[in-house]
């Protein structure tokens, strides 16, 4: 297990100004003061940042554009989130009927959406072609089959990508590595120009692209380069027999640093995969990036109280006022977050593990963290701006925590708290 003599990551949108700390020009004491904990809190700036830096890095020194990119909304879909990519120009990469709905109800272009996921129902196919999305990633053969059917039925034509699983090892969390021959995802290498030949021949489908995913929060290039290497031979070899490609989609993954971790600078990074497009004659391919992590990972952060601090036989706990069900990352991969108190405080420092108040063991968000903590303080988790508030439950009948998006001195709710009430409104009694 990591001790908190982890390195703080860096962040462009939170700083530490005399012993406090700010969101760009705002204490966020001020913040839990008006609006309560727990509080997830986004800087605008934070996200502006990276997403130019990701979107310069797709452009040439010429000024010409080489890749799109299109942000992986999974990883943090609130509507004001959205809506700030959308005006710096993202496109977006969904997987749900659900994320379909965010993408339109914040005016997204359709023709700047991808649609991907492992198991997309007829009805979300459906609502991907009445709106007209660029593509619909394909993930097996028979989802190939399911797609032509919807289109068939819609009486239009389905542009469509194939996800190829490029048998990859990402070297991240088993979890969230997602290309390997052993994970449920994309087709197998093996299958994949046998499933382009047959998705040529059918009635409602056009063929238009090719796309892989590995993982998610790696933070070296050499994966993405081996599987880049094995999708390019496919797209030569379909070239051969005369099925053309137009996109490559390269997913998203690319890693951040939660204090340890040194992820490449996104520029070497695209000039890297880029540089071996080009080289390998696909320069006029059409590329499309879809990162979500590294574009607001480190733009947010979780606001929490201190409820008590209780001494154990083998172990101190800080219990604080959020939990697995605010932030799951810790619980569900073992995920270190950095954890700060908001104000520097000449109380004796102690070592805790700080958890939350729900009913289970692997309720934690830190452990072992060396912390000068008083009851009612304020903590900081850090580097929650993707897979926070997204992956966010209800267990323990416990209310959506609020969010808001810092810009400056301003400040704005972007999703209120969840009311108790409402969360069990839609339930009903036996008659
Ligand atoms: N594209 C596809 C097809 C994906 O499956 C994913 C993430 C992305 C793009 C965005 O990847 P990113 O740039 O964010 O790494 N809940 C986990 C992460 C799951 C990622 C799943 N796929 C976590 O908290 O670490």
């Amino acid at each position: 297990m990591k001790s908190s003599a982890i390195p703080l990551p860096t962040l462009s949108g939170f700083t530490e100004r005399n012993g406090s700390w700010y969101a760009e020009e705002t204490p966020l004491a001020d913040l839990a003061q008006k609006f309560g904990t727990p509080l997830y809190i986004y800087s605008k700036k934070a996200l502006t940042e990276a997403y130019q830096a990701y979107d310069r890095a797709c452009v040439d020194s010429n000024g010409k554009r080489r890749a799109r990119v299109h942000f992986a909304m999974k990883a943090n879909s609130n509507l004001a989130v959205l809506d700030c990519f959308k005006k710096l120009g993202a496109g977006f990469d969904l997987v749900s009927g659900g994320e379909l709905a965010r993408a339109l109800a914040i005016g997204a272009e359709p023709k700047s959406l991808v649609f991907a996921g492992v198991g997309k129902s007829a009805a979300e196919i459906a609502q991907a072609l009445n709106a007209g999305v660029k593509c619909i990633n394909v993930e097996s053969i028979a989802e190939l089959h399911k797609i032509n059917r919807v289109a068939q039925e819609l009486n239009c034509r389905a542009p469509i990508s194939l996800r190829v699983n490029p048998d990859v090892d990402a070297q991240t969390h088993p979890y969230i590595s997602t290309g390997l021959k052993g994970n449920k995802f994309g087709i197998a290498y093996h299958e994949v120009l046998k499933t382009y030949r047959e998705a040529a021949l059918l009635s409602h489908i056009d063929v238009l692209g090719i796309d892989c995913h590995i993982g998610s929060q790696i933070t070296t290039t050499a994966p993405y380069l081996d599987a880049l290497d094995k999708v390019l031979d496919l797209v030569a070899h379909l070239h051969r027999e005369g099925i053309e490609i137009h996109h490559l989609d390269l997913g998203g993954g690319l890693g951040i640093s939660y204090g340890e971790e040194s992820p490449p600078d996104i520029t070497d990074f695209t000039n890297t995969l880029l540089n071996r497009v080009a080289e390998r004659g696909f320069g006029h391919l059409d590329i499309v990036l879809e990162p979500g992590r590294s574009l607001v990972g480190n733009a947010g952060v979780l606001l929490t109280q201190v409820e008590y601090l209780k001494p154990g036989v083998e172990k101190n706990f800080c219990i604080v006022d959020a939990a697995m069900t605010e932030l799951m990352r810790p619980a569900l991969y073992e995920a270190y977050h950095g954890i700060i108190p908001i104000k520097a405080k000449a109380v004796k420092s102690a070592s805790y593990d700080v958890v939350g108040p729900v009913c289970e063991s692997g309720d934690w968000l830190g452990k072992d963290r060396t912390l000068a903590v008083e009851e009612g303080d304020l903590l900081a988790i850090l580097s929650t701006g993707a897979y926070g508030f997204v992956m966010a439950s209800n267990y323990n009948t416990r209310p959506m925590p609020a969010e808001v998006m810092v810009d400056g001195k301003n400040v704005y709710l972007i999703r209120e708290r969840e009311k108790i009430k409402d969360l069990f409104a839609n339930e009903h009694l036996l008659p």
